[in-house]
């Protein structure tokens, strides 16, 4: 069985195909015309994936060296996301199961992400506890079996990777923030200045960030455009510790409380070093494994919907071709 993987749910076009085996290809396309507005309008983004869909889908063929007829079944991502950008890869994936007489499947995007540790570490099963930390989302889940997911905690305003955004975008080092934090980081002073740390009510699992990018703001205030620029690192460094913190203690709880001895990563910000490496040291004392995709894998990607989509339609799981677009899906 050989599946094509469709993912636009954000600013990413991406096409992959894979057999069972292996990834054949992963194909992304990543919109820049949001750079210089620091954030994503989503209205260019339907647009741009009109505009790119197809010669990314061709690649993602070509490189994987097979083809349309080839195809047993297409993945495609129909929630969450931006309204008009997932609707452009459904049309196409719809288009494309009916005029070539082969099986459609809709994949929940943070199911895909989760799906990623398996393409990286296929000898992965759950159960196991999965932190998903991206742009659009930050959620502590439990996988009990493939398919049964259990939300243990979420976040309440800003995802972890858009907390990086934002803050990114006010000490003025461009968008995405998240890389370039985290390369600044490197160099920074930890005990230069203590964020808050928003660990909500007792014993809660949920996220909070927006008092920390407001923190964040207004200390780049009381100090000025002159001491920012002298301290990026610091702030960046001591920003990123108090998004680690709350991160990691959160998903230790939960993997303590669902008694997981396997912890993985997904989602954009599972590419940060400091991250992964608080999280193995956390797993050496407690006695977990912790896993994480490459970062080709951590973000957004076809490949993740397409193994998601080869274990549906393995299992003779199908959508219909009223499939649509829900922006506001959730995993369980
Ligand atoms: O998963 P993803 O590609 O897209 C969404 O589904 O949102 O994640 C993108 C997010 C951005 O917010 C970006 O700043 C963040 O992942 N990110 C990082 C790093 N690389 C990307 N955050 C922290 N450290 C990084 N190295
Ligand atoms: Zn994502």
């Amino acid at each position: 069985m050989i599946v094509l993987g469709i993912e636009t749910s954000c600013d990413d076009t991406s096409a992959a195909v894979y057999d069972g085996q292996s990834l054949l290809s992963n194909v992304v396309s990543t919109q820049l015309v949001h750079r210089r507005f620091g954030g994503i309008v989503p209205e260019l983004a339907s647009r741009s994936h009109i505009q790119i869909i197809i010669p990314v889908i061709k690649q993602a063929l070509s490189e994987a060296g097979v083809a349309l007829k080839d195809l047993s079944g297409i993945a495609v991502t129909y929630g969450p996301g931006l309204a008009g950008s997932l609707l452009v890869g459904l049309s196409v994936a719809k288009g494309m199961a009916l005029s070539l007489g082969t099986s459609l499947v809709g994949i929940n995007h943070l199911e895909g992400h989760i799906w990623a540790n398996s393409l990286a570490h296929p000898q992965l099963e759950p159960p196991f506890i999965v932190l998903i930390a991206s742009g659009g989302h930050t959620q502590v889940v439990h996988v009990r079996a493939w398919g049964h997911y259990a939300v243990l905690g979420r976040t309440r305003d800003d995802a972890s990777g858009e907390a990086f955004d934002k803050v990114g975008k006010l000490m003025g080092i461009g968008y995405p923030g998240g890389p370039a934090i985290e390369k600044l980081a490197r160099d920074g002073d930890p005990t230069y200045v203590r964020f808050p740390r928003a660990f909500l009510e007792e014993g809660s699992l949920d996220f909070s960030f927006s008092g920390l990018k407001t923190a964040v703001l207004n200390h780049v205030r009381a100090i000025g455009p002159a001491a920012t620029q002298d301290h990026l690192n610091d702030i960046a460094v001591c920003f990123q510790e108090a998004v680690i913190d709350v991160l990691t203690q959160k998903t230790i709880e939960g993997a303590r409380r669902a008694g997981a001895s396997h912890l993985c990563l997904a989602g954009g910000v599972a590419v940060n070093k400091a991250l992964q490496e608080r999280l193995v040291g956390f797993g050496e004392k407690e006695g977990f494994k912790v896993w994480w995709p490459s970062p080709a894998l951590c973000t957004d990607n076809g490949g993740m919907i397409a193994r998601a989509g080869y274990y549906y339609l393995q299992r003779n799981i199908r959508s219909p071709m009223s499939l649509s677009p829900i922006p506001s899906l959730n995993l369980s």
